[in-house]
């Protein structure tokens, strides 16, 4: 089994402490992890062509084809983002809309996915995030196995507290078997 997590933070903080705890977890359990942290990688904006829809290719040269080959090749994808204004971050939903190029050849169709989400003022707010996760899900008709919410304001908030850890370990039991 395979698990590939995409980070959409643009700082070392809690979305990404609570993946690489997933997948530090996971691979206790002999699966094979990897973690993309977006704020590394050159994604350039969808400019809007629509031709991949046509050609199923994408013009642009960046990083998203060794990341959407990755997609590909996993048995679960993870997607993790902090709230901003009620919903991901912009460089999660630069990605995000991205991955029109796979969706126009059903590529997630099927797949397996999860969600994680952080935000400071509540879980309403942060609902809100892992709402429009859902409806990527919905759209690229995938599987979701489950979603993690968890307040958190500064870089080490969840990493500092043993009961939203416990939570982390309880829902990677839950998305791995
Ligand atoms: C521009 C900006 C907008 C934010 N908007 C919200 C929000 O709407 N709701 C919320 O609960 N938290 C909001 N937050 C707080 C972050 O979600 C919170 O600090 C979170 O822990 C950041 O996650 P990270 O450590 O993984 O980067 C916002 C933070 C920033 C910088």
């Amino acid at each position: 089994m395979k698990i590939v997590a995409v980070c959409g933070s643009p700082r070392k903080g809690n979305t990404e402490f609570m993946l690489k705890r997933i997948l530090t977890q996971a691979e206790k359990s002999e699966i094979s992890t990897d973690l993309i942290l977006l704020r590394n990688q050159r994604i350039e904006f969808c400019d809007g062509c629509l031709s991949c829809d046509s050609s199923s290719v994408c013009n642009k040269r960046d990083d998203m084809q060794m990341i959407c080959s990755k997609l590909e090749d996993a048995d679960l994808i993870i997607f993790g983002s902090p709230t901003y204004f009620d919903n991901v971050t912009g460089m999660m939903k630069n990605f995000i809309d991205r991955l029109e190029f796979l969706l126009s050849q059903d590529k997630l169709k099927e797949k397996r996915i999860a969600f994680v989400a952080v935000g400071q003022d509540s879980n309403k707010s942060i609902e809100s995030t892992i709402g429009f996760f859902e409806k990527f899900a919905n759209i690229a008709s995938m599987i979701v196995v489950g979603d993690l919410s968890l307040i958190a304001k500064d870089y080490q908030d969840i990493e500092s507290d043993d009961e939203k850890i416990a939570k982390i370990d309880e829902f990677t039991k839950n998305i791995i078997n």
